[in-house]
């Protein structure tokens, strides 16, 4: 006999969607807070009133108040109910204001924001079946993926995953030729440029308002090594490449396979790819985790659309894992594929042929 629904069950699991529904809340708080410079007012001032945040700011109190208090009720400012002040601890600064930290959510929060700005159209590709080109999403969307990878790049990449490949530190000190495939708004490329001054760094992407982006951010950066191009990535020009990276990319591609396999016919002998992709079990049992949840929804609505709206579709997901990716590049002639590094939420392949 079906005794229906258990009620503890019900009751942690409808506990567990309030704590969700206050999060997205929370996440749309904070982009708020971000965009209208409170959080960054709030950490210069110190413990404020609502009033004085509100003639430091320029902002409506009544708004201001009733913002202040989601933001307490999220644990996102502190305030002191005695003096009815509110102010930013040290690690609540460090999350909500300080730009190109690691701990800086930012980004995150603004990738959120650009999903729900193109709800409709997320709605419409989710029903069809159909791709969604990249170019389709939210101009947020692009600012967000670059504001939301860097700091990660920035802490890792130089430091950490190009010494855990063979040889390469030393190759691209003395002076390489390196491509960057799919490389957006082009943080790697320039992070890869400031770092190796001999090197030449030569950066792809099809999307050419990102190129556009990427080419402004290295003139403001005075990077003289770095050119980027608006190209694809199964056929971007250019020979005898000491190093390839993709940053996570590969799996927005449509022709993974394609595209691996042109990078190998574009490095030069000894040549290494470094593969850089979201963190991930070879089994979904293993991704079930907030992160796990956070890259599955991302693809579902950025990722895998953007792949199935290319040549060939393969829709490899966010989370394809290490034994999926290497079927890949061994299809693609690869035949050497290692993990040389990982963070919590990257891990980074050496591929050679
Ligand atoms: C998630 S973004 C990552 C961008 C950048 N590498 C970063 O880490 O910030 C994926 C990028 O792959 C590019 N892309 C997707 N398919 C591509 C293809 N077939 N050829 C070249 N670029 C492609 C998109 O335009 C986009 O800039």
């Amino acid at each position: 006999m079906n005794s229906g629904p258990d009620p503890k069950v019900l009751e942690q699991l409808v506990g567990k969607v309030v704590g969700d529904v206050a999060g997205a809340m929370g996440v749309f708080m904070a982009y708020l807070g971000d965009q209208a410079g409170v959080y960054h007012a709030l950490d210069e001032a110190g413990p404020s009133t609502v009033e004085e945040l509100a003639s430091k700011t320029g902002l409506n109190p009544k708004y201001l108040h009733e913002w202040l208090g989601a933001n307490a009720a999220a644990g996102y400012v502190t305030y002191d109910g005695v003096n009815e002040r509110f102010s930013l601890s040290q690690e609540q600064a460090l999350v909500f204001t300080r730009e190109g930290q690691p701990a800086c959510m930012q980004g995150f929060f603004q990738a959120i924001v650009a999903q729900y700005e193109t709800h409709a159209k997320a709605v419409k590709t989710f029903q069809s079946g159909k791709g969604r080109p990249w170019s389709q999403q939210s101009k947020c969307c692009f600012c967000s993926t670059d504001r939301f990878f860097r700091p990660g790049y920035a802490a890792n990449l130089v430091e950490n995953w190009i010494p855990a490949l063979d040889g390469v530190d030393a190759k691209l000190k003395s002076g390489a030729k390196i491509a960057d495939i799919g490389c957006g708004h082009g943080s790697s490329s320039i992070l890869l440029a400031q770092a190796y001054p001999k090197s030449k760094v030569y950066a792809f992407d099809f999307h050419e308002p990102s190129i556009i982006e990427a080419r402004q951010k290295a003139k403001a950066a005075g990077v003289k090594n770095v050119r980027f191009a608006v190209a694809r990535a199964q056929d971007f020009p250019g020979k005898d490449f000491d190093l390839a990276c993709i940053f996570d990319a590969l799996h927005d591609m449509g022709d993974p396979v394609g595209a691996a396999r042109h990078i190998r016919e574009s490095l030069g002998p000894k040549g290494t790819f470094m593969l850089v992709e979201p963190l991930a079990g070879d089994s979904m049992s293993e991704n079930l985790h907030p992160l796990g949840q956070i890259f599955y929804a991302f693809s579902t609505v950025i990722c895998t659309p953007a792949s199935l709206a290319q040549e060939v579709g393969l829709g490899l997901g966010a989370q394809a894992g290490q034994k999926r990716l290497t079927a890949v590049l061994n299809q693609a002639g690869f035949s050497h594929v290692r993990r040389a590094a990982e963070t919590p939420t990257n891990m980074v392949l050496e591929v050679k042929s």
